[in-house]
């Protein structure tokens, strides 16, 4: 069973959690604000979804519940990350947030799938960037919330 968790401040997030759930087929869609470590563990798939605020920070609801990611057992998990940013206004910290989540499950023993290109975006730098490729998903609802759609399907299909 699949569950996509996310936090999300304006609701962004929230949204493309909907669509990634539908895209997925037959998964809970889950407010961070409203977890614990407990009713994460009976998934065997997380999708993990935050936007970014301030100046390359979590989403405050992930910020308070981060410590659910280090109370997980993730043998048999599979675990990828989505991120909302805003390329043009936020160019030096797009989608940042993601970093510290992927931190989190890699200290406590998990690993991530759902890479995704960084062809197709502007922006100067990402704490959410590595070997020249976004370790989740990066969708901008500011700039380019006509290719969301696509970009969610061609995500779900790789996981
Ligand atoms: C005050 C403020 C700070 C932001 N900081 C960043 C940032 O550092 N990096 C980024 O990529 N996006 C940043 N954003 C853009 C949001 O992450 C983006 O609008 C996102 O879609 C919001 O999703 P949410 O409604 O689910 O919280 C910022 C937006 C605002 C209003």
């Amino acid at each position: 069973m699949t569950a996509v968790v996310y936090g999300s401040s304006t609701g962004n997030t929230e949204e493309v959690a909907g669509k990634t759930a539908a895209a997925l087929g037959n998964a809970d869609v889950l407010a961070v604000s409203d977890c614990d470590a407990d009713k994460l563990k009976g998934y065997d798939r997380l999708i993990l979804g935050t936007s970014t605020w301030g100046i390359g920070d979590l989403q405050d609801d992930w910020d308070e519940k981060l410590e659910i990611l280090s109370q997980l057992d993730y043998s048999g998990k599979t675990v990828a990350l989505f991120g909302l940013g805003d390329q043009e206004g936020y160019s030096d910290s797009f989608v940042d947030a993601m970093a510290p989540l992927k931190k989190e499950i890699l200290a406590a023993g998990g690993t991530l799938k759902g890479k995704w290109p960084v062809e197709g975006y502007e922006f100067s730098s990402s704490a959410s960037v590595e070997d020249d490729s976004f370790i989740g998903l990066a969708l901008d609802e500011d700039n380019q919330s006509n290719l969301t759609d696509e970009r969610i399907k061609l995500w779900v299909s790789s996981l």
